[in-house]
């Protein structure tokens, strides 16, 4: 199992760099892949052109409010195992599974301690796993091992951006994760350049150039699973994560 993350502020690109990258490992036939939504913002499904599908809060909280009157003989444990499985949709060559936005101040570290378990034992089926987070990913260590393999901090292409983009990995960097190897992505969406001197304590694994088939895609509501192959933000993705495949999974 390889896991993929991609954090930035909100805006940059995340979840279309999710999406690149789950598009890519699906031409190069990387199978089977998890694509997990893990910003309380899911936006996920909307922009790979599929169907939202229920959350893992969302059916948390359907369980709490049935607590006490579950089906007679089962384990609440067994049974949140049971129906989380509810949260993973299939879908052609990939499955998707959105965490969800935990509303008020309760605790679920009861079920997080579930989760985390349960996402364990599910990642070991998958080849790839990809996660869109939430800018800082401040909620992942709570509800997931914590391991990534490779980590994208997603940034826009100005100072002021990069800047932002380096407290994140600080703070990023604070949280107890285990991250394998961490890039930063330069996304040109605002059309200025940078050059390639880019003080930043780590590399830049490649840049997205502003793409108009992304932007119209996204402005028309279609699914980035429809880009072309000639669209230069997938085709610099593509190059990379192939890369990444022939080298670090061998
Ligand atoms: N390189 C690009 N070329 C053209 N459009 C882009 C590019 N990168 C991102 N966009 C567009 O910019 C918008 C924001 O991108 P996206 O939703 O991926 O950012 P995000 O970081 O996930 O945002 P959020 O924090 O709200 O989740 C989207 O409409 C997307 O289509
Ligand atoms: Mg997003």
């Amino acid at each position: 199992m390889f896991k993929i993350g991609v954090a930035g502020k909100g805006g940059t690109g995340k979840t279309t760099l999710s999406c690149l990258i789950i598009l890519s490992l699906l031409k190069l036939e990387q199978k089977p892949i998890l694509a997990i939504d893990a910003d309380p913002n899911s936006n996920l499904a909307e922009n790979l052109g599929i169907a939202q599908p229920k959350s893992l809060v969302e059916i948390v909280n359907e369980i709490e409010k049935i607590k006490n009157n579950l089906p007679y003989g089962i384990e609440k444990s067994k049974y949140l195992e049971m129906r989380v499985q509810e949260a993973i949709m299939e879908e052609k060559g990939f499955d998707l599974l959105v965490m969800g936005r935990t509303e008020g101040p309760g605790c679920y570290c009861y079920a997080n301690n579930l989760l985390r378990e349960w996402m364990e034992k599910i990642e070991k089926n998958y080849k790839f796993i990809v996660m869109d987070n939430e800018a800082g990913m401040e909620h992942i260590s709570r509800r997931t091992s914590g391991n990534l393999d490779v980590l994208f901090v997603v940034s826009l292409s100005d100072k002021i951006s990069l800047r932002t983009a380096e407290s994140i990995y600080n703070m990023i960097n604070n949280l107890e994760l285990n991250i394998k190897k961490t890039y930063l992505v330069i996304n040109e969406l605002l059309g200025n350049k940078i050059g390639n001197n880019i003080n930043f304590p780590v590399p830049v694994a490649f840049k997205l150039p502003f793409d108009e088939e992304v932007y119209k895609l996204s402005e028309e509501n279609k699914g980035i699973l429809n880009i072309s192959d000639k669209s230069i933000a997938f085709l610099n993705v593509y190059e990379f994560i192939n890369e990444l495949c022939k080298s670090d999974l061998q």
